[in-house]
């Protein structure tokens, strides 16, 4: 793995300089996952440091790029209708650069498309072309031509990108990048590559200075966070870099997602048990409620050593609460196998589900299984489950009245009332005024309304 640091591209800002008489606009769109969200963060970020500033509409643009998702066909989909919307102001402004990159843009068959049937997209890079995009933008000015990347895998991590974040108390954190894991339905390993760690050092800077610059909420990314530690020279793990990020004075909370079932160990929830910073909510994708189905997946847990971690955790972190994420329809998925994944939601009493309908990814194996499961019976699982989803919510409010919970506030909902998130993602509104603003505030829960609760400061 090679470790990579951003430096300021001179030309690039000279050549953006002499090209535009005024600063130019870029509108970047991030699609799928938090790390995603965090790369186009940085997208801006790179942009901002050669002279463009940043606008929120396409019309208002010079440059639009979209930073895309590939986990599944329908965000695919939705990318190829945005972009193809585009085609009509690109004809009133010709200097308009159109650009496509993030995961959909790291596979070699979608590059081809938007190369044979989109002419007026005219810039194309992977996920690991965010410190190129500078000189990739002299080329596609100079040359005057489309510049399109063919993927290839560049396994290195880069430090030091400059970044704009979309907010001024929740800050995103990658602690590594790529997958090793091969989950059979999933494409991340295939376009995100192979699992690499940033190092404990850099890890913990950046976490400073977030802290310094007043972040409340942290999240730690991974596609995996439990495999942090792989690899580097120093011989660490997850807990360990939780317990180092701990020792940084201040008021704030970690988060992080996600987190393998299969690598979740007992000294992870000791130290999350053991520390005040780490928040008392876990997301832990189970995927699905059936062995046979987690074996197909190439999960590697069974449903019953997923249970164990779950009540060891409901033991040690008293009102530890859980999220998850399920498929419904993976290839094979019959109604017996569906309906365990039910009960064993109801059994886990899941603060959150986020439920997927099996999308088939092109050169992934479940791709090819047979049994691949009728769109109309995912729908009908999906809406099931969401069904018990909602019935799980309900009844995860109902048991936080009474209860004094951590909220991080983020903005008035009106000029009496402040509304905030606590520890599972649930909405918290309370008499206050907009002083309340990224702060983390204990209180007092005393009902519900509608989806969400109310409380009084404590
Ligand atoms: N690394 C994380 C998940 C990243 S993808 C983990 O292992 O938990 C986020 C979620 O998308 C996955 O948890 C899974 O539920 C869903 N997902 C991934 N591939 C999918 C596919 N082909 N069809 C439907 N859902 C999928
Ligand atoms: Fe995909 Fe599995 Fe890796 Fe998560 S762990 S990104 S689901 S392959
Ligand atoms: Fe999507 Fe890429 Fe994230 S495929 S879920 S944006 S890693």
């Amino acid at each position: 793995m090679e470790k990579l640091t951003y430096t300021h591209n001179a030309d690039a800002a000279a050549v953006i300089a002499q090209t535009y008489d005024t600063p130019p606009l870029a509108y970047v769109r991030s699609y799928g996952c938090q790390q995603n969200v965090n790369d186009g963060e940085k997208i801006r970020g790179v942009l901002m440091d050669i002279g463009f500033g940043v606008c929120d509409s396409v019309e208002q643009a010079d440059l639009i790029l979209f930073n895309t998702c590939a986990v599944r066909e329908h965000a695919e989909q939705r990318v190829f209708g945005n972009v193809g919307a585009l085609k009509k102001l690109k004809e009133k402004n010709p200097r308009l650069i159109i650009g496509v990159c993030g995961c959909m843009a790291q596979q070699k068959h979608i590059v081809d498309k938007l190369r044979a049937s989109y002419p007026y997209v005219d810039l194309v890079f992977g996920v690991d072309g965010i410190d190129r995009l500078p000189a990739m933008l002299v080329e596609r000015l100079h040359r005057g031509k489309r510049y399109l990347e063919t993927p290839v895998e560049r396994n290195a991590v880069v430090e030091e990108l400059p970044i704009r974040r979309d907010s001024g108390f929740r800050a995103w954190l990658p602690i590594m990048y790529g997958c090793d894991n091969f989950c059979t339905y999933c494409i991340v390993p295939y376009v995100r590559g192979r699992e690499r760690s940033r190092t404990p050092a850099d890890v913990l800077a950046e976490f400073k200075t977030l802290v310094e610059q007043g972040y409340k909420e942290i999240t730690l990314l991974g596609q995996n966070v439990n495999s942090y530690g792989k690899g580097l020279e120093e011989k660490t793990d997850f807990a360990d870099l939780l317990n180092l990020l701990c020792t940084v004075p201040g008021d704030y909370q970690i988060r992080f997602m996600t987190s393998h079932p299969k690598d979740a160990s007992r000294k992870l929830i000791d130290t999350i048990a053991a520390q005040d910073h780490l928040c008392k909510h876990i997301h832990l994708p189970v995927q699905s409620g059936s062995d046979r189905i987690l074996k197909e997946m190439n999960r590697h847990y069974t449903v019953a050593q997923y249970m164990d971690l779950v009540n060891y955790a409901k033991e040690k972190i008293p009102g530890v609460t859980f999220s998850s994420d399920i498929i419904v329809g993976f290839p094979g998925e019959t109604e017996e196998d569906f309906a365990t994944t039910l009960e064993f939601a109801k059994k886990c009493g899941f603060a959150k589900m986020h439920i997927f309908p099996y999308s088939k990814r092109k050169g992934t194996p479940a791709a090819e299984m047979p049994d691949q499961v009728d769109e109309a019976v995912k729908s009908e699982r999906a809406a099931r489950l969401a069904k018990v989803d909602e019935e799980l919510h309900q009844q995860m409010l109902q048991s936080t009245v009474g209860k004094v919970e951590e909220v991080l506030f983020e903005q008035p909902v009106d000029d009496e009332h402040m509304e905030g998130l606590c520890g599972p993602y649930l909405r918290v509104v309370v008499p206050g005024t907009a002083e309340l603003a990224n702060t983390i505030v204990k209180v007092k829960i005393t009902g519900i309304k509608e989806d969400f609760l109310l409380g009084e400061l404590n």
